[in-house]
C-alpha cells in the first residue's frame, strides 16, 4: 500500500472502532463534540458575601454579565455555549413542595428568569447539584428527589447539569447516576449531563459503563489555579491514557476541568499550553475566569479557531502523549476527520527554549511530506519531510497541523 493508502485504512479503522463502542453510549444526541463553555467554580468558587464582594459574589448578576461577556466579545461565535452555575447557589432548605429553591437574594428573580436571560443571547444555561445527601459546600444533595430535581431543571429550560458527587456512598454510584440519567431523560428536555462519578471512585469505575450514561464526566481531582495543577492533570490523563481514551468519542468525553486562562497564576506561554493540551485531549473547554477583565493576549489563546477546531474535530478522537524525552518535553498528536493530524510538542524545561524535532512516523502521519501549519502562529510553514524541528520556550507549545501534500498521487 502506498502511503496514502495506509493512512486511509487507518482512518477506516478509527472510524469503525468509534462505530463500534458508540452503540453502547448515551444516546441523547447531545455533545457530538466536546462541549465549550464557562463555569464559575475555579475562579468564583463560593463567594456567597453578595455585600462586601458585589461583582465576583454567585449571584445572577454574575451569571448575566458572563452571558454579555460571551456573546459581546466573540466567545459565543468561536463555540463557547454554556454558561453554567456551580454549587452555592441554592437556598439551605427545599420549598414547601420539596423543590431546590435558589438562593432568594443572590438570585431574586429565580432561574427561570436567569435562562431566558441566558437563551435570550443565544446561549445555554447549566446548573449544579449533587448524588449525595449534600452538595460539597453542604447544601441539598439529589439522592432522595432525582426524579423531582430533574423534572425542575427541565421546567427551568436548564440546559446541562453538573451532578457532583459530595456526601454520598461511591459504591453506590454505578447505580445511582444512572438514575438521573433516566429521570433527565423523561424530562424530555435535551440537558447535557456532567457525571463526577470517576473522580469519586477508587479504583476507577469501567469507563465504557460511564459512557453509556454521561456526556461528559470528572476522572480527577478539581484544577486549581496554578501550573502545578495544570501539569499534574496532564500527567494523570498521559498515565492513564489507553484506558482514558477509549471511553471518549461523539457523545462521551473525558473532563479534566476548567481552563484557568486569564485567572492568577499561568504565564502566557503556560495559558497556551493549557489551551493546546486541552485541545488536542479533545477535552470539554470550559472556561473559568473573569471574562470582565481578560486581557487581550489571553483572549487571543481562548478565541483561537484553529487550535479550536482540533477540539471540535468531528472524528472525535482523544489525542495522546506518543513521547516523552529524559529533557523534558512530549510530543503529543490527534488524528482529525479532514486526514491530517494536529501536534502539540511541549517543553517543561524552566531554563531556556528548547530545540525539539518529531519524526512523522512517531505522530502517526504515514506520508513522507507533509504540509505544516503553525496553529498559535496562524501560518503555513512549508513543506517538510519525514521530520519537524521547532525551538518551543520554557512550559510552553508549539502546536501544528500536518496535512497530506501527496494524497491523491
Ligand atoms: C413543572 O411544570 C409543570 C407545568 O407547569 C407543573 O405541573 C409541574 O409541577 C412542574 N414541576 C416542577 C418539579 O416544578
Ligand atoms: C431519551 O432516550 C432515548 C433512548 O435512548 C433517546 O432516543 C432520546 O433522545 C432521549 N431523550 C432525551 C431528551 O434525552
Amino acid at each position: 500500500m502506498k502511503g496514502a493508502e495506509v493512512f486511509r485504512f487507518f482512518f477506516a479503522f478509527v472510524a469503525l472502532a468509534l462505530d463500534l463502542h458508540r452503540i453502547e453510549c448515551l444516546d441523547n444526541g447531545l455533545s457530538l463534540t466536546p462541549p465549550m463553555g464557562w463555569m464559575a467554580w475555579e475562579r468564583f468558587r463560593c463567594n456567597t458575601d453578595c455585600k462586601n464582594f458585589p461583582d465576583t459574589c454567585i449571584s445572577e448578576k454574575l451569571f448575566m454579565n458572563m452571558a454579555d461577556r460571551m456573546a459581546e466579545d466573540g466567545f459565543r461565535d468561536a463555540g463557547y455555549e454554556f454558561i453554567s452555575i456551580d454549587d452555592c447557589w441554592m437556598e439551605k432548605t427545599r420549598d414547601s413542595k420539596g423543590r431546590l429553591q435558589a438562593d432568594k437574594e443572590r438570585f431574586p428573580s429565580g432561574i427561570k428568569a436567569l435562562a431566558d436571560y441566558i437563551h435570550s443571547k443565544k446561549l445555554k444555561l447549566g446548573i449544579y447539584a449533587d448524588y449525595g445527601t449534600h452538595t460539597c459546600a453542604g447544601y441539598p444533595g439529589s439522592i432522595d428527589n432525582m426524579v423531582l430535581d430533574a423534572q425542575t431543571f427541565a421546567n427551568w429550560t436548564v440546559d446541562y447539569l453538573k451532578f457532583d458527587g459530595c456526601y454520598s456512598d461511591p459504591k453506590t454510584m454505578s447505580s445511582g447516576y444512572p438514575k438521573m440519567t433516566k429521570a433527565l431523560n423523561a424530562t424530555k428536555r435535551p440537558i447535557v449531563f456532567s457525571c463526577s462519578w470517576p473522580a469519586y471512585w477508587n479504583p476507577k469505575p469501567d469507563y465504557m459503563v460511564v459512557a453509556k450514561y454521561c456526556n461528559l464526566w470528572r476522572n480527577y481531582n478539581d484544577i486549581q489555579d496554578s501550573w502545578d495543577s495544570v501539569v499534574d492533570i496532564i500527567d494523570y490523563y498521559a498515565a492513564n491514557q489507553e484506558e482514558l481514551i477509549k471511553a471518549a468519542g461523539p457523545g462521551h468525553w473525558n473532563d479534566p476541568d476548567e481552563l484557568i486562562i486569564g485567572d492568577f497564576s499561568l504565564s502566557f506561554e503556560q495559558s497556551k499550553s493549557q489551551f493546546a493540551i486541552w485541545s488536542i485531549m479533545a477535552s470539554p473547554l470550559i472556561m473559568s475566569n473573569d471574562l470582565r477583565s481578560l486581557t487581550p493576549r489571553f483572549r487571543d489563546i481562548l478565541l483561537n479557531k484553529e487550535v479550536i477546531a482540533v477540539n471540535q474535530d468531528k472524528l472525535g478522537v482523544q489525542g495522546k502523549r506518543v513521547f516523552k524525552s529524559t529533557d523534558h518535553y512530549e510530543i503529543w498528536c490527534k488524528p482529525l476527520a479532514d486526514e491530517s493530524v494536529a501536534v502539540v510538542v511541549f517543553s517543561r524545561r524552566t531554563d531556556m527554549p528548547l530545540e525539539i524535532s518529531f519524526s512523522f512516523k512517531t505522530v502517526g502521519f504515514p506520508a513522507t511530506s507533509a504540509s505544516v501549519r503553525d496553529l498559535f502562529e496562524k501560518m503555513d510553514v512549508g513543506v517538510f519531510n519525514n521530520a519537524f524541528r521547532c525551538l518551543v520556550n520554557p512550559n510552553g507549545v508549539r502546536m501544528f497541523k500536518l496535512l497530506q501534500v501527496d494524497a491523491f498521487s
